[in-house]
């Protein structure tokens, strides 16, 4: 019997989750830098912002289950798309001129890792076990976030791993929101320009945005 070629088995139609799951994924980091900058209107805006957030009981969870989905999708298309472009051609190119393509995608794999390893150290820092919270107030750590984030980010290595870690992502969004555009057909030799224009700029408020918090703790504008 013919198997029959779902979407989903599709390359195109994995190369279309990709891109759907990392939207999904870039609107979380938004979102969550726009909360973050806060920090900035204070201890009452960033704590009051948090309990909000808290309120939101399941609503919340759902979130939470939406992203993991989205994070779980994205890392199985990576993989499945690699092996698969692998046993299309299990031996290599003896001349292999697609540099730019090429580097793209280590960087691809290279930050992806990076920022999975990141996030991983990044919950155990501000959500559980919650290192950066200080006994004083473990009774409550979890509600006095402006607190946890100063305590985290005075020290200097922290705030060195999430500087460099911001790099990474950046690099990531950059390529992921490039090619999220040519994997949508949005590509023309006229507008191209811009449209890397559009995900270089998108990256580099992002990177700025988040690397401003650690860097106006180090600095004491943030106490
Ligand atoms: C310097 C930039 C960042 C700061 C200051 C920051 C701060 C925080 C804080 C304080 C929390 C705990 C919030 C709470 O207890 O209510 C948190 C949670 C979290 N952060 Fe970040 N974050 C940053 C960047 C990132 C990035 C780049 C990612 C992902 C790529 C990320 C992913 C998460 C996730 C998944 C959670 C858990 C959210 C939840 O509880 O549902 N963060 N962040």
């Amino acid at each position: 019997m013919q198997k029959t070629l779902s979407l989903f088995d599709s390359t195109i139609g994995k190369k279309a989750v990709m891109a759907l799951t990392g939207l999904v994924l870039l609107g979380f980091v938004i979102g969550h830098m726009l909360g973050n900058l806060q920090v900035y209107l204070g201890a009452d805006a960033l704590d009051g912002y948090a309990h909000k957030l808290r309120t939101l009981g399941p609503l919340l969870w759902g979130v939470r289950g939406v992203l993991l989905l989205a994070l779980l999708l994205h890392g199985w298309m990576v993989v499945d798309l690699y092996a698969r472009s692998a046993t299309a051609r299990p031996i290599s190119y003896r001349v292999y001129n697609t540099v730019a393509t090429n580097y793209a995608a280590k960087a691809m794999w290279l930050s992806g890792v990076v920022i999975l390893l990141f996030v991983v150290y990044h919950l155990a820092h501000f959500t559980y076990p919650g290192l950066s919270m200080s006994s004083n107030y473990a009774h409550d750590a979890h509600g006095k976030v402006y607190q946890n984030v100063v305590n985290g980010f005075r020290v200097p290595w922290v705030s060195g791993v999430y500087l460099l870690a911001q790099v990474f992502l950046g690099m990531h969004i950059f390529h992921g929101a490039w090619s999220v555009l040519q994997t949508l057909g949005v590509s023309h030799p006229s507008y191209n320009i811009r449209l890397r224009g559009f995900a270089r700029t998108l990256a580099v408020i992002i990177v700025v945005g988040n690397c401003s918090i650690p860097m106006a703790v180090l600095a004491g504008l943030v106490k």
